[in-house]
């Protein structure tokens, strides 16, 4: 037993309109009221967070944004900044998705900035990292992980990291499926924990929450959460639909 509280994590990704994206967080809220012992999160597109915010004010659930600009203001056309987030509603931020590496030049470079925004900001961070199908086949995916983590974390100390969240996303497993087995996700999972004790100690690798993203559906996620290290789920397609999620929430019913 550890004393982690699970996430579950909805990345709407680019979908839904702001009134769409209303009508949904608004049916969520009711399917998941009373929801005490796991954490849940939504992250819609930028142009839905503020009215989102103010339907799931006082609810279980929290708000996320999918990505963040490291500059507080400024002329950077299309950028949005951590503090913009916060003032928006936000509490948690995903940094680094693998959408973001393959379409928009994303780097473990530019992720470490972002991350360093994330938290001066107070924004919980939840940095995915992953392999692709290919750097799996040739084995490399421990070694790719290990550099994400570790480029991605550059400079932090400990205190800084007290509410990192990890999302492991393997990119074959990413709207495809292909779920990871679960015991492929809880090999990997104690692999980045023992990254992040060798890097930050014991006590902030026990701590930080691990979750698995890649076609987690209704019927999977209880098999998954089953596993030590898996802490909970980055949930991109099956959290689009408030009453199938609401099931991958509510996994244990
Ligand atoms: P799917 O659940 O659609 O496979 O997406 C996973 C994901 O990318 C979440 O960030």
């Amino acid at each position: 037993m550890n004393n982690r509280t699970p996430l579950i994590a909805g990345n709407w990704k680019m979908f839904k309109t702001g009134i769409e994206a209303v009508k949904t967080a608004a049916r969520l809220v009711k399917l998941v009221a009373g929801t005490t012992d796991i954490d849940v999160m939504i992250a819609p597109p930028f142009t839905a967070l503020a009215p989102v915010s103010d339907i799931v004010r006082g609810s279980c659930v929290s708000l996320g944004a999918q990505n963040l600009f490291w500059e507080a203001q400024g002329a950077f056309t299309g950028e949005i900044s951590p503090v913009m987030l916060v003032s928006a509603g936000c509490k948690y931020v995903i940094i680094g998705h693998s959408e973001r590496r393959q379409y928009f030049n994303e780097t473990d470079e530019t992720v470490n900035k972002r991350m360093q925004a994330a938290v001066n900001n107070d924004l919980i961070p939840v940095m995915c990292v992953g392999e692709s199908e290919k750097e799996r086949e040739s084995k490399d995916t421990f070694s790719i992980l290990d550099k994400q983590v570790k480029k991605g974390l550059e400079g932090f100390s400990s205190d800084d990291l007290e509410r990192l969240v990890i999302a492991y996303e393997p990119v074959w497993a990413i709207g495809t499926g292909k779920t990871a087995t679960s015991h492929q996700a809880q090999e990997v999972h104690q692999f980045l924990r023992s990254v992040l004790e060798k890097n930050f100690g014991n006590m902030l690798a026990k701590s930080i929450r691990i979750l698995y993203g890649g076609s987690v559906k209704p019927n999977n996620i209880a098999e998954l959460m089953t596993m030590p290290d898996v802490d909970g789920a980055l949930v991109g397609g099956a959290s689009l639909d408030p009453e199938i999620f609401s099931k991958i929430v509510q996994f244990k019913k």
